[in-house]
């Protein structure tokens, strides 16, 4: 009973072997998990952490609550990948131990030095009063791909910051490092503290992070940076009040992005004045992006969002890793394309029927739409989510759903349309996810849906191919 905040703070060591038999049975008789997303066994799953290449792999970490589909104490786990068609499964690889982390391994980054893997997050600490304590960690990953040397880097937030404090994040220019990390301030705005220093022992405060975008939020969470052909791009989830219109900010939270002027390392100036939600779907949060090994920005995200119940919570998990993404930055926007290894998932393909009957629900399309189209995912009840333009803006429509859930934050979703002639979008849907890559990756949505027995793909103003998608776990 996760009601008592108490069993919210138990680990693996204080459950019974049955119980966890018991949470895998039920996850692996929902017919809503994911067959080649990243999700968890059991239990919780919130942010891609630490996502880094090294010697060959991919490595992926997530925030992870083992023992139910509620935000309790979080562990880091751990898979890594070559191809991103099969996957290492390494189990843990952060759990509380110290006083520090305590409550909680929170969110963070990792980076390569001198050939070892560093890792670097929040260590969540509860005062036996209800103070949170939040600082931040540095660990090193071994040859056999365990994290030890937990170490504190910095105690406190500076003065003006309140004691929510996390997500660091480095990058290295001109031989210093740089450190972002995700707070609020005493004034009430969300902000992100910079640190900077001539290694991760070594930071002092800079200040926080100038931008010209006015208040945003009272929170910022899991900060990004990279710099690209002359631009800087900087990510971010801010909580609070944000301009929602019909097509921007109705989820509980959102994610932006914002191309400027590369940071200047003097002022800590970003000058940047406009920035964009990065993703038009019902379930997209806290994304990370990291290099590889030949120069591609890669973007993984949370499928998932903080407030909302899923359908799926009585089956003990919640939530996936969004596909990784492509990123390309082009006349100040982000493009958002699926990574090319993904093709590789591909099994059968099948030209789209107006009518098409699908006997699994997970597959990708490739599609060129017209103007005007609509495609529904749907049961024989008529249960469906649809997808459909008139031209103007794209619209995702989940109130017809066989499961509704997080009404309050609506059904529906709208984006602007950026081509409005005929072009060719891409869609994964896997159980109960759905990726939708439009206007070349400029418009993307990403959602959860819950429909039972989904068993039919309705089209008109579409042509294009179904491709069967080949299972990871
Ligand atoms: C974002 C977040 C982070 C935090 C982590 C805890 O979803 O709230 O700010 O580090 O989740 O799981």
């Amino acid at each position: 009973d996760f009601t008592n905040r108490k069993n919210r703070f138990l680990s693996m060591q204080d459950i019974s072997a049955d119980y966890v038999i018991e949470m895998k049975n039920k996850v692996s008789n929902d017919p809503y998990y994911p067959s080649y997303h990243i999700a968890p066994k059991h239990g919780l799953l919130n942010d891609p952490n630490g996502l880094v290449y090294h010697e060959g792999r991919h490595h992926i970490f997530y925030q992870w609550f083992p023992l139910g589909p509620v935000h309790g104490l979080k562990h880091w786990y751990h898979v890594s990948t070559e191809d991103f068609i099969t996957f290492k499964d390494h189990g843990l690889a952060l759990a509380p131990s110290e006083k520090f982390d305590s409550h909680g391994c929170y969110s963070g980054c990792a980076y390569v030095k001198d050939s070892e893997v560093h890792v670097l997050y929040t260590g969540n600490h509860l005062t036996e009063d209800g103070q949170v304590e939040q600082s931040q960690i540095h660990a090193l990953m071994n040859q056999e791909m365990e994290i030890s040397d937990k170490a504190l880097v910095l105690p406190e937030p500076p003065d003006h910051f309140k004691e929510n404090f996390r997500d660091p994040f480095i990058f290295v220019h001109e031989e210093e490092y740089y450190m972002l990390v995700g707070g609020e301030q005493t004034n009430g705005c969300g902000a992100l503290a910079v640190y900077k220093g001539e290694s991760i022992e070594d930071l002092h405060y800079q200040g926080a992070l100038q931008t010209g975008f006015g208040q945003l939020g009272f929170m910022w969470e899991c900060p990004n940076y990279f710099e690209d052909h002359g631009h800087g791009v900087l990510i971010f989830s801010p909580q609070g009040e944000m301009p929602k219109t019909k097509y921007d900010y109705n989820n509980v939270f959102s994610s932006v992005y914002a191309v400027g002027n590369p940071m200047d390392k003097k002022t800590m100036f970003f000058d940047a004045v406009e920035y964009q939600e990065i993703d038009k779907g019902f379930d997209f949060y806290a994304p990370q992006i990291y290099k590889d090994h030949n120069d591609r920005r890669i973007l993984i995200g949370w499928l998932g969002n903080s407030k909302s119940a899923y359908p799926t919570d009585k089956n003990m998990w919640a939530h996936m890793l969004t596909l990784p993404r492509e990123i390309h930055v082009k006349n100040q926007r982000m493009i958002q394309t699926p990574l090319e290894e993904l093709q590789e998932l591909r099994s059968f393909q099948e030209t789209i029927r107006p009518v098409h009957e699908i006997q699994n629900g997970s597959f990708e399309l490739e599609i060129q739409i017209e103007k005007d189209f609509e495609i529904s995912f749907m049961n024989s009840e008529g249960d469906a989510v649809v997808f459909s333009s008139n031209g103007e803006e794209y619209c995702l429509n989940r109130s017809q759903m066989t499961q509704l859930y997080a009404e309050a934050y609506g059904t529906v979703r709208y984006a602007r349309r950026q081509m409005n002639s005929s072009h060719w979008i891409r869609i994964f849907t896997d159980q109960s996810s759905l990726e939708i890559f439009c206007d070349n990756g400029e418009t993307v949505f990403t959602s959860r849906f819950f429909i039972e027995n989904l068993n039919t793909i309705r089209s008109t103003g579409v042509t294009g191919w179904l491709y069967g998608l080949k299972a990871i776990h």
